[in-house]
Order: structure tokens, then C-alpha cells, then sequence
């Protein structure tokens, strides 16, 4: 049996820090308090100039480099994420010229948080089905700049960054992508979406000027689902392959807010040596919080060949979806 591995892995993070204290100068909030709902410390800002595809190249490079092939190897790249650099062509395009990957076809993936999870779902399937044989998984985002830097409900969470990942065909079926799960629930959209600016709210001054085109959220409903999501989602993926919460080397979820966290890794009984956390240093970056913490944790030495990894994720739409891999 033909399954993914993932033979490379890399991130990108802009220099440019954001703290709470730095926060607390532009809206009506505190340190004590980001840190008590969300445990958020700070996060990174792309400098301007800086956009989703060129720090999703950078990303994608270093996950090359570990694979150890090249660019022209490359048979498929997929990208999620909800701040590309136009509406329209997919920023995918825009790295597949920028990595030179001429012999790659490349699209994005509009699933908000889950953007990753979903996008190594399909590459997976892609290259399970005998499709082609190697792939770049990219998970980019440049959060704030869609941020409403006025609303202290929402813009202490995000942060911009990317993570990639190479998947490869490998004959030995032990290991890899073991199995993914996707879900998504429509009738969730008014609780977290950016109403600007598609073919609904097109561009006008006063929809900026009234902030009405930025990210709307409302945190208290979304937590709730987000950790119900989570715990059942990642309960999907070990039941589905016979193991349980004691089989887990890794759980890397998607980075929403330290709460959230460990609330799910709690109701899936996992310990706290067993769950990866660095919300603290970026925040929430959207489709990037998993590729740049398994990148995070592979290159300190904590994913060894055979180690069971959970990766779950929730986000806009609602999506969620999690992935299950025998490192
Ligand atoms: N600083 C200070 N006070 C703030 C604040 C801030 N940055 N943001 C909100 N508040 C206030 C609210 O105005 C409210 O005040 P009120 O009681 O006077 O009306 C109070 O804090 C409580 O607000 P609430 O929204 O109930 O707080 P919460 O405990 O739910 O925490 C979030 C807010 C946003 C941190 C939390 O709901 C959350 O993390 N939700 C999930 C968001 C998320 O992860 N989204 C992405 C999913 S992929």
C-alpha cells in the first residue's frame, strides 16, 4: 500500500514582534489580561512589503532542503490559507514561480484554521491514489493585515508566519499519513468570517472606514465549538486507526488560544507531555499553527521515526478536521 510520509519540514517567522505591552498602547487591554484568556505573549507582524507567498517560499524552502530534492521534483503544491495575495490567482502559483516548481500544479485552500489539515488531506489522497510522488504542503498566513487593530475582541489573538511541509510516496504502509478527517458546518459563518471584501461587501472607503470589512468574531460561542470540534475530531482519528489517548507521542493542534488547548487535550485525556504549545510566542496564525510547530518540534529532536502524531484543527466556516501520522 502507497501512503505520505513527511520527509521535510520548515517555517517561516517575520522578525517584527508584537507584545501584549505593545497592545495594551492600542486598544483598551492588558497584558494580565491576553495572558489570562488566551496565554498569549506576543506575536509576529510581517514587515511591510512582506506578504503570504513570500514567506510561504521561505518556508517551503526549508522544508526542501531537509527533504533533500529540489523544487523541480515537486508534482503538487497546495496552500492554505485566508490572506493570500490577491482574491485571485491562488498565492500557491505565486510560490510554485517563486520556487521555480515548473512541473507542479498549485492551488490554494480556503478552510480558515484548518487550512493546513485540509490541504495534507488532499495532497495525501493525491499521492495515495498514484497521482505523482512528491508534494508541498504550505500553510501561510499575513493575519494582520485583516485584523481590526481597533477591536480588542480579535486583534490580541493573530499573528502572521508559514510552515511547510514535503510529502513523499513511500511502499512502506506503517508509516505515514495514517488517515485524515474533514468536517465543516456552514451554519457557524456569522460567528467568525471577514465580510470584506468579496462579491457580497465589495470595496468601498466607507466599509473601511466603518471597519465593517475586517474579521468578525464572537470569541465566547466560538470557543465552545472549537473544543467540542477538537476533542471529537481527534477521538475520529484514533478510533479509526484501534489506538487510544496512551498511543499519542505528539498531539500538535491548531494554535487558537491556550485555553482551547487544554481544554481538548483534557477530554481526549492526554497529558501535558504529550501536547506541543507555542501560542505563547505567535498566537493564532490562522492555516500556518501546525506546519510551523511540527517544524518547531522535529527540528528539536521531538518526532522520532514511529512516533504516533495527532494533528487537529478548527477554524472559520466552521472546519475541522484532524490527521493522524506514524512519524
Ligand atoms: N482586553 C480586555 N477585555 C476584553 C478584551 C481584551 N482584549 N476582549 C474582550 N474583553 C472583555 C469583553 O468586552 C467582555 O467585557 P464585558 O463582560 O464587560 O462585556 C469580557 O472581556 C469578557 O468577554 P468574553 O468574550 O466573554 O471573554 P472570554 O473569556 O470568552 O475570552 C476570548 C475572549 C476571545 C479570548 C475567547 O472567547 C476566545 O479565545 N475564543 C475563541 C477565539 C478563537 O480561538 N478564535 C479562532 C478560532 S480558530
Amino acid at each position: 500500500m502507497i501512503r505520505a510520509r513527511i520527509t521535510g519540514t520548515g517555517s517561516y517567522m517575520p522578525e517584527n514582534i508584537r507584545t501584549n505591552f505593545d497592545i495594551e498602547k492600542m486598544v483598551d487591554t492588558t497584558n494580565d489580561w491576553i495572558v489570562a484568556r488566551t496565554g498569549i505573549n506576543e506575536r509576529r507582524i510581517a514587515a511591510e512589503g512582506e506578504y503570504t507567498s513570500d514567506m510561504a517560499t521561505r518556508a517551503a524552502e526549508r522544508a526542501l532542503e531537509m527533504a533533500g530534492i529540489s523544487a523541480s521534483e515537486i508534482d503538487l503544491i497546495v496552500l492554505g490559507t485566508i490572506t493570500g495575495d490577491y482574491p485571485w490567482p491562488a498565492t500557491a502559483c505565486i510560490v510554485q514561480n517563486n520556487l521555480a516548481a515548473n512541473n507542479a500544479h498549485a492551488y490554494d485552500i480556503s478552510a480558515a484554521c484548518s487550512g493546513f489539515v485540509y490541504a495534507l488531506g488532499c495532497a495525501s489522497d493525491f499521492l495515495q491514489a498514484g497521482r505523482g510522488k512528491k508534494a508541498l504542503v504550505i500553510g501561510a498566513e499575513t493575519l494582520s493585515r485583516i485584523v481590526d487593530w481597533t477591536d480588542r475582541n480579535t486583534c490580541v489573538l493573530f499573528g502572521d508566519g508559514a510552515g511547510a511541509v514535503v510529502l513523499e510516496t513511500t511502499e512502506e504502509s506503517d508509516f505515514g499519513i495514517l488517515s485524515s478527517h474533514m468536517h465543516s458546518d456552514g451554519s457557524y459563518l456569522d460567528l467568525l468570517y471577514q465580510p470584506g471584501f468579496g462579491t457580497r461587501m465589495t470595496p468601498s472607503a466607507e466599509n473601511i472606514d466603518n471597519r465593517s470589512a475586517y474579521l468578525k468574531m464572537q470569541g465566547n460561542e466560538v470557543f465552545k465549538v472549537a473544543v467540542r470540534s477538537l476533542t471529537d475530531v481527534s477521538l475520529e482519528a484514533l478510533e479509526a486507526n484501534g489506538m487510544s489517548a496512551s498511543d499519542v507521542s505528539l498531539f500538535i493542534p491548531h494554535q487558537a488560544n491556550k485555553r482551547i488547548l487544554e481544554a481538548t487535550a483534557k477530554r481526549i485525556k492526554l497529558d501535558d507531555d504529550q501536547v506541543y504549545i507555542n501560542v505563547h510566542k505567535y498566537g493564532n496564525t490562522s492555516g500556518a499553527t501546525i506546519p510551523v510547530a511540527m517544524d518547531e518540534a522535529n527540528r528539536a529532536g521531538m518526532l522520532k521515526s514511529g512516533d504516533i502524531v495527532l494533528l487537529s484543527a478548527f477554524g472559520g466556516g466552521f472546519t475541522w478536521g484532524s490527521t493522524l501520522i506514524r512519524w
